[in-house]
C-alpha cells in the first residue's frame, strides 16, 4: 500500500524522491505527490494516477530545486484517488507538508476540532488533520520532531507519517505506529522509506524503527526517540540484496522474472538448514526444543497466497508431527476468540512482514501466552520483530504484486518447520522424515524442470483469453494449490475463477459445469495415496461427461488420466506432500500469460497493493 520516501542530503531531493517512489510502485497506488524545501519555502505537486501523470505536471510546473524532500504514492482509503486527496497534505499556511500510510481512526473528531479553530481542510482524507495539527504544535514549540511527538500522542490507529516544515529546511521527521518505516543511512545523506527498495541504489545500510518511535533525519544525523521524547532503541542492519535484484533483468515483467527465479529462491531458502547427516539445523528458531516438545496445538495465521501455503503446512504438520494444526485467515482469527495458551505454537506467514491482519493476529496470540514463529521474507519488517522467533525465506525482493517465488519459499519454510517439529519430537515417521528431507534438498532441480516445459501452458492460456470463468479442482494438498491457481487468475486476469476440493463437486459446484468450461485439475500422485488419485480420476470423468474442457496437471508416468485430459500438463514425481512445489508453477505461468493476453497490467493488477498495511 502507500509508499513513502523522505530525503535529506546533498542531491536533488526531487530526483531522489521520484526515483524512490518508482521503486515503491509495486506496492500499489492510485495517486502520487512530492514536496521539497527550497528558497526558504515549501513547494509541492501532486496528481491522481500513476507517477507518469505527476511527471507531466512537474514538466509543466517545475518545482524549485532543494536537497530536502518527501514523496508519496497513495492507495486510496479515505476519499477517492483525486488530485485533492493525493499526498502531501499542507496546512493552511503552506509551511508544513505531510505524507501518511495507514488509517487515523479518530480523524473525524480531530477534523471537527480543527474546523472550530478556523482551519480549512480541503480533502476527504484522514491525513490532512495531521498537517494542521503539526503546524499548530510547531508554532508553539518551534521544533518539528517535538511537534510530531505531540501530534502522535493524539492520534489513534495505524500510521507512518513523514513531514517537512519550511522553517526547518534541512530536516525530515518521521513517525511510526504499526505501519512500516525504515531509515537508509548514507554518506552525507539519509533516507526514510516504507521499505528499503526505495533507497537501495544509494545505500544498503538500514535502521529498523520500532513501534511508536519518531525519527529526526538530517543529512549527517539520525535521532530516534519514543513518542515522549526519550531516546529509543533501534536495530541497524545490512540489506543482503542490491539494486539489480529489484530490477527486471531483461524480462518484460517482474512476475516473469520472479517465476523464473523460483529454483534459486527455493534452494536459497534451504541453504545451510540441512546438515551433512541430513538433519535440519534451524538455529534461528530460538524457541527451545523442550518448549517445542510440549506444543500441543499449532495454529497458522496468514492472508491470501500465504494462507494457501499455511493450508498446505497443515497437512505436513499433522502428518509428520501428529500435532493438531489449524490454519486460519488472519483477518478472521482474533474476532472469534480463539483458544490459545502457552502450549500453542502460532505460525504467522507473511512475505512482506507488514500485513496488518497477520500482525494483529500474532499480537492477539502473544497476549494469550502463545509462542509465535514468523515465516517471513522481509528483514527488518514488523511481523518478525514482534514474534518470538523467525524463519526467513530467502526469495529476495518480490516486486510483482502477485506472489510467486515468495509462495514457493513459504512452502519450503513450512515444510522445514513441520519436519523440524517431527525431528525434535521424534515421531514414528522418522524414516519418512529423513527421506523427505533428502527429496526436499533436491526439489529446486524439479522446479527448474517444470519451468523448462511451460510453452504449451502459455499457448493454452492464450487460447483461453476470451473465456469468462475457469474452475480449479484439487484434493489433499492439491486443494490449496487449486485455490492458489484460482487466486492468481482472479488477481491477474480479472476472470471469475474458483477453486474447489474435488470431493465437494457433487455437493454443489458441479452445477457450474457447462460446455467447454475450462477446469484445471491438480491430480495427486498415483503412488502412496492412490485412493485419492483414483477418486480424482473419477471426478475428471464426471466433469468431462458434462462438457468441461479438462486441463489436467499430473505426474509423469500417470497414464490413468490420459484418456480424460483435453490438455495434459506433466509435473515431476515428488513425495505427495511436496507436490505443491511443482504443481503451482504451471498455474502461475497460466495466470501470467492469460493476463498478458487480455492486455492487463501484470505486475500491478488493478485495485491491489503488495503490502496490505491496513485492516
Ligand atoms: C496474492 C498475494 C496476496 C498476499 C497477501 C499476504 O498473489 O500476493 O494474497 O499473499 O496479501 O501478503 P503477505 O505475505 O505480505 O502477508
Amino acid at each position: 500500500m502507500c509508499g513513502i520516501v523522505g530525503y535529506a542530503g546533498g542531491q536533488s531531493a526531487l530526483d531522489v524522491v521520484i526515483a524512490g517512489l518508482k521503486r515503491l510502485e509495486y506496492r500499489g497506488y492510485d495517486s502520487a505527490g512530492v514536496a521539497v524545501l527550497a528558497d526558504g519555502g515549501l513547494a509541492a505537486a501532486k496528481k491522481a494516477g500513476k507517477l507518469g501523470n505527476l511527471g507531466k505536471l512537474l514538466d509543466e510546473r517545475p518545482l524549485p530545486s532543494g536537497t530536502t524532500g518527501i514523496g508519496h504514492t497513495r492507495w486510496a482509503t479515505h476519499g477517492g484517488p483525486t488530485d485533492a486527496n493525493a499526498h502531501p497534505h499542507l496546512d493552511n499556511s503552506g509551511r508544513v507538508a505531510v505524507v501518511h500510510n495507514g488509517i487515523i481512526e479518530n480523524f473525524a473528531a480531530l477534523r471537527a476540532e480543527l474546523a472550530e479553530r478556523g482551519h480549512h481542510l480541503n480533502s476527504e482524507t484522514d491525513t490532512e488533520v495531521v498537517a494542521h495539527l503539526l503546524a499548530e504544535n510547531f508554532s508553539a514549540c518551534g521544533d518539528l520532531a517535538e511537534a510530531m511527538r505531540q501530534v502522535c500522542r493524539r492520534l489513534e490507529g495505524a500510521f507512518t507519517l513523514v513531514a517537512v516544515h519550511a522553517d526547518e529546511p534541512d530536516t525530515v521527521v518521521g513517525a511510526r505506529r504499526n505501519s512500516p518505516l525504515v531509515v537508509g543511512v548514507g554518506d552525507g545523506e539519509n533516507f526514510l522509506a516504507s521499505d528499503v527498495a526505495a533507497f537501495i541504489e544509494h545505500t544498503r545500510e538500514a535502521i529498523e524503527l520500532g513501534q511508536d518511535q519518531v525519527v529526526e533525519l538530517k543529512r549527517d544525523q539520525v535521532t530516534v526517540t519514543d513518542f515522549d521524547g526519550a531516546p529509543a532503541e533501534t536495530r541497524a542492519y545490512h540489506v543482503d540484496w542490491d539494486a539489480s535484484a529489484a530490477e527486471k533483468g531483461g524480462y518484460d515483467y517482474f512476475m516473469l522474472k520472479e517465476i523464473a527465479e523460483q529454483p534459486k529462491a527455493v534452494a536459497d531458502t534451504l541453504l545451510g538448514r540441512i546438515d551433512e547427516a541430513g538433519r535440519l539445523t534451524l538455529d534461528e528458531v530460538r524457541i527451545p526444543d523442550h518448549v517445542l516438545r510440549e506444543v500441543d496445538k499449532v495454529v497458522i495465521v496468514a492472508c491470501g497466497t500465504a494462507y494457501h501455503a499455511g493450508m498446505i503446512a497443515k497437512y505436513a504438520i499433522e502428518h509428520w508431527t501428529r500435532i493438531p494444526c489449524e490454519t486460519e485467515l488472519a483477518s478472521e482469527f482474533r474476532y472469534r476468540d480463539p483458544i490459545l495458551d502457552q502450549r500453542t505454537l502460532v505460525v504467522a506467514i507473511s512475505q512482506s512482514g507488514e500485513t496488518m491482519d497477520t500482525l494483529m493476529a500474532l499480537r492477539h496470540a502473544r497476549e494469550q501466552g502463545a509462542k509465535v514463529l514468523a515465516i517471513c521474507n522481509t528483514n527488518g519488517s514488523t511481523i518478525p520483530r514482534e514474534s518470538d522467533a523467525v524463519l526467513y525465506t530467502h526469495a529476495g525482493p518480490e516486486v510483482a504484486v502477485a506472489s510467486t517465488k515468495a509462495f514457493l519459499t513459504q512452502l519450503v519454510a513450512c515444510y522445514l518447520v513441520a519436519l523440524y517439529l517431527g525431528q525434535v519430537r521424534g515421531t514414528k515417521w522418522g524414516d519418512e522424515i529423513r527421506s523427505v528431507i533428502r527429496e526436499l534438498s533436491q526439489i529446486s532441480t524439479e522446479v527448474e524442470k517444470v519451468l523448462g516445459t511451460m510453452e504449451p501452458v502459455r499457448e493454452l492460456a492464450r487460447n483461453l483469453a476470451d473465456k469468462n470463468t475457469v474452475l480449479f479442482l484439487g484434493r489433499h494438498v492439491g486443494y490449496p494449490v487449486a485455490l492458489e491457481g484460482a487466486l492468481k487468475l482472479k488477481e491477474l486476469a480479472y476472470m471469475h475463477a474458483e477453486g474447489f476440493a474435488a470431493g465437494e463437486l457433487k455437493h454443489g459446484p458441479i452445477a457450474l459445469i457447462e460446455e467447454d468450461l475450462p477446469v484445471v485439475v491438480v491430480v495427486p500422485s498415483p503412488r502412496g495415496r492412490s485412493v485419492l488419485h483414483d477418486k480424482i480420476v473419477s471426478n475428471i470423468q464426471e466433469i468431462r461427461a458434462r462438457g468441461a474442457r479438462t486441463i489436467v496437471i499430473a505426474e509423469e508416468g500417470d497414464e490413468a488420466v490420459v484418456p480424460y485430459a483435453d490438455h495434459l500438463v506433466r509435473i515431476p514425481a515428488t513425495p505427495t506432500l511436496l507436490q505443491p512445489l511443482v504443481a503451482t508453477v504451471p498455474l502461475q505461468v497460466f495466470a501470467c500469460e492469460l493476463a498478458t493476453a487480455r492486455g492487463n497490467e501484470v505486475d500491478q493488477p488493478r485495485n491491489l497493493a503488495k503490502s496490505v498495511t491496513v485492516e
